[in-house]
């Protein structure tokens, strides 16, 4: 497709018919990630910088906004540098930039899209806003030759759907979540046991060394292919409390509320993806990065199907998955205008 430049309104080519190499620089800054990137045809990563806040938000046990947003002020330039020198390329090299519009906390998104559209202007080269769900999607694309159609599972932090991605541009969320994201059930779980932030990895480590078979926690039981986690994560609540300050057999629990949750997406993707009659599926978002979850979509295989799902360096926020986005368009915004959004649109 064509993109115009932001002052001289030059046309550029880009996607997989542009007929010439794309460079696309990407910032990424949602939440508590600082991130840039540079990623040739939508595919290869070319360079990939990202700064964590985790040191700076452990002590408070989950991420200040007001906090993040000042963190990624400091390090954009430095991302953006990194990203520059890590590649060799010049930004004349670049055919466009890339930016997370949202959703997500609505101060450190205004901080990375701000940088995004600032250097397009510099540069005189088109914009691309990104929603952050689908750059999440489109992780997968990174160092494969995945194409649509596929059904995908993307559980992050503020998200759990089942997406039906029938080409790069027309996805349809099939099923969602009814309360809690899956993430946020893993870091509320794992505050309850005493876990530090960020609780859903450590709470996978845990549960590396349990019984999964320890206790049997309720399935939420919910139609279609939406999800529910909240009476579960009450079910974990009431067996903790059920131990009266003993000590608790804590990766047990933790193994056994693992369980429960990759059963039920797992079961449920499964579901999907016979129904539509695809033979892909994938899983993306940051508990994509999980051991069990992995472990149970990849079982997947044995029936057939094929199977993606990043590597965690791209589960995770990332500026990569951003620039793949931009590059296939899948619901990309083009007005340099456009505002950041906290929530779905
Ligand atoms: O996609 P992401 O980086 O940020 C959002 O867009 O939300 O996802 C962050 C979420 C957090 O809830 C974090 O605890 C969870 O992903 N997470 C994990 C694992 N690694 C990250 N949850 C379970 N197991 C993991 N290994
Ligand atoms: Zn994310």
């Amino acid at each position: 497709m064509e993109k115009k430049s932001l002052f001289s309104e030059k046309s550029v080519k880009i996607g997989p018919q542009a007929g010439c190499d794309n460079y696309i620089m990407a910032i990424e800054s949602s939440c508590d990630e600082t991130a840039c990137a540079i990623v040739k045809n939508g595919r290869e990563v070319i360079s990939n910088i990202v700064a964590s806040q985790i040191k700076t938000h452990e002590k408070f046990g989950g991420v200040i906004p007001e906090i993040a947003a000042r963190e990624h002020l400091d390090s954009i330039n430095v991302v953006v540098q990194e990203a520059f020198d890590q590649s060799g390329l010049k930004p004349e090299d670049i055919t466009a930039f890339a930016g997370t519009v949202g959703p997500g906390l609505v101060g450190c998104l205004l901080v990375g899209l701000n940088a995004t559209k600032t250097l397009a202007l510099v540069h005189d080269k088109p914009f691309i806003g990104v929603n952050h769900l689908n750059a999440h999607l489109c992780a997968n694309y990174i160092d494969t030759d995945l194409k649509p159609p596929f059904m995908a599972l993307l559980v992050s932090g503020g998200h759990t759907q089942i997406i039906d991605v029938e080409s790069y541009s027309k996805q349809t969320i099939i099923g969602e979540t009814i309360d809690d994201a899956v993430g946020e059930a893993y870091d509320k779980v794992a505050r309850l046991i005493g876990l530090p932030y960020p609780g859903g990895p450590r709470l996978d480590k845990l549960a590396q060394e349990g019984n999964p078979k320890a206790f049997e926690l309720p399935e939420g039981k919910v139609d279609g292919y939406n999800f529910s986690f909240s009476g579960l994560k009450t079910a974990v609540l009431r067996l903790v409390k059920s131990f009266d300050g003993q000590q608790l057999p804590v990766n047990d629990i933790c193994a056994s509320f693992q369980e429960c949750v990759s059963k039920t997406l797992v079961k449920k993707l499964r579901k999907a993806v016979l129904e539509r009659g695809y033979n892909q599926v994938v899983i993306a978002g940051g508990v994509a990065a999980n051991s069990e979850i992995r472990k149970k979509v990849f079982d997947l295989e044995k029936e057939g199907f094929r199977v993606c799902a990043p590597p965690m360096k791209y589960c995770t926020d990332n500026a990569s998955m951003v620039a793949s986005c931009a590059y296939f368009n899948t619901n990309t915004f083009d007005d340099v205008d456009v505002e950041v959004f906290s929530r779905v649109k």
